[in-house]
């Protein structure tokens, strides 16, 4: 949006539109208009011409964009074909991941949301919650399983970037690392494609063990990528490893089994071992791109789904006794630490 937050009824008038504003931002998209707005300034007659657009339209089609503080507008004469318009940096980007054929929104569509839309009042009471059939926490048919990994796998992009630039300096060659929670071995068999000299294990409920063999099988990984089964409410973290991670796992459980885990790990770890904690800490940016979940989470109370901040993490390390905090930078913040 653009540098100031719309006032409320002007959100709501742009929320009330939505599928109307969709729908404006996704023809953009694929009229390659985006394309010729971001550099911009782009007039609006040049528009019209290199994409055969009708001028009064397309200019009220702008005005759309504009209303949703994705464009703005310069008119320097009263001649309407004259208006210049840039959009926001950062547009075309933002349009192909939100609403391209690959957006994790269009995933998070096939969930059964319904099931609480116009029910929030019931759901809210505590009287109506998601069918477990429709989906549980943790995830329990096969099917579930398989689709809650696959939507995991579908949103790694931001985290693989973060550890590939992380990665020469973390994951030196020998080194054994335990993905706590580490859903199908997506990031598992990028870690070990990009180091060579890397062993990684998954730890996973059992009912993910099917789609970590397929992953090995798929990525040609062997005896490189193990699993090992087991359950982190019920038992203590494996020993063995000089690091263990934990991707978007922290943040669906209450403060005290977090803290718990990152305990476990200390416990589990060797001296000089170290503990990685990858997720979307909470910034307003992310919290909107978790409104998905925020909302459909409602209706599942075994899931906590709690963006923390941070410095939540830091502190909770320091506390626990790990030494060298640190708070590396990427699309996601990478928190490392070490067991004395
Ligand atoms: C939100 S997913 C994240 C998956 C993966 N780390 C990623 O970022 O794509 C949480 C993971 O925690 C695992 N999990 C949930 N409860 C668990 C438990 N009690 N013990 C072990 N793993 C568990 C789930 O099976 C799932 O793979």
């Amino acid at each position: 949006m653009s540098e100031s937050l719309p006032s409320p009824r002007a959100l709501l008038h742009l929320l009330f539109n939505g599928a109307r504003a969709v729908d404006v931002v996704e023809t953009a998209l694929r009229l390659g208009l985006l394309e010729a707005l971001e550099p911009g300034p782009v007039t609006l007659g040049a528009l019209c011409e290199r994409h055969g657009l009708v001028p009064g339209r397309l200019y009220k089609f702008l005005d759309c964009l504009e209303s949703l503080g994705l464009v703005r507008r310069e008119q320097p004469t009263e001649v309407r074909v004259e208006a210049r318009y840039s959009a926001v940096p950062g547009l075309r980007a933002a349009a192909e991941a939100v609403l391209g054929a690959g957006s994790l929104e269009r995933d998070r569509e096939t969930y059964a949301w319904r099931e609480l839309h116009g029910h929030l009042p019931e759901v809210l009471r505590g009287e109506r919650s998601m069918p477990t059939e429709a989906f549980d926490w943790p995830p329990r048919t096969p099917a579930q399983v398989a689709g809650f990994e696959a939507s995991m796998a579908a949103g790694l992009g931001p985290i693989l970037e973060t550890f590939r630039a992380h990665a020469p300096h973390l994951l030196e060659p020998g080194l054994r690392l335990l993905d706590v929670g580490g859903g199908d071995g997506t990031l598992a068999a990028h870690l070990l494609e990009w180091r060579p000299g890397l062993a990684v294990d998954v730890y996973n409920l059992p009912a993910c063990e099917p789609l970590v063999a397929r992953t090995r099988e798929a990525r040609g990984l062997g005896g490189r990528l193990g699993f090992v089964a087991g359950d982190f409410l019920h038992e203590p973290l494996p020993r063995g490893y000089h690091a263990l991670c934990f991707v978007r796992v922290l943040h669906d459980w209450p403060e005290d089994t977090a803290r718990a885990l990152l305990r476990a790990a200390f416990e589990a770890l060797p001296s000089g071992g170290r503990v990685l904690v990858c997720e979307e800490f909470r910034t307003p940016e992310r919290l909107a791109a978790q409104f998905f979940w925020s909302y459909f989470l409602m209706g599942v109370d075994s899931c906590v789904s709690r963006l923390r901040e941070v410095e939540h993490y830091t502190r909770t390390l320091a506390a626990l006794g790990f030494r060298d905090v640190r708070v590396l930078p990427g699309p996601f913040e990478l928190v490392t630490a070490s067991r004395p």
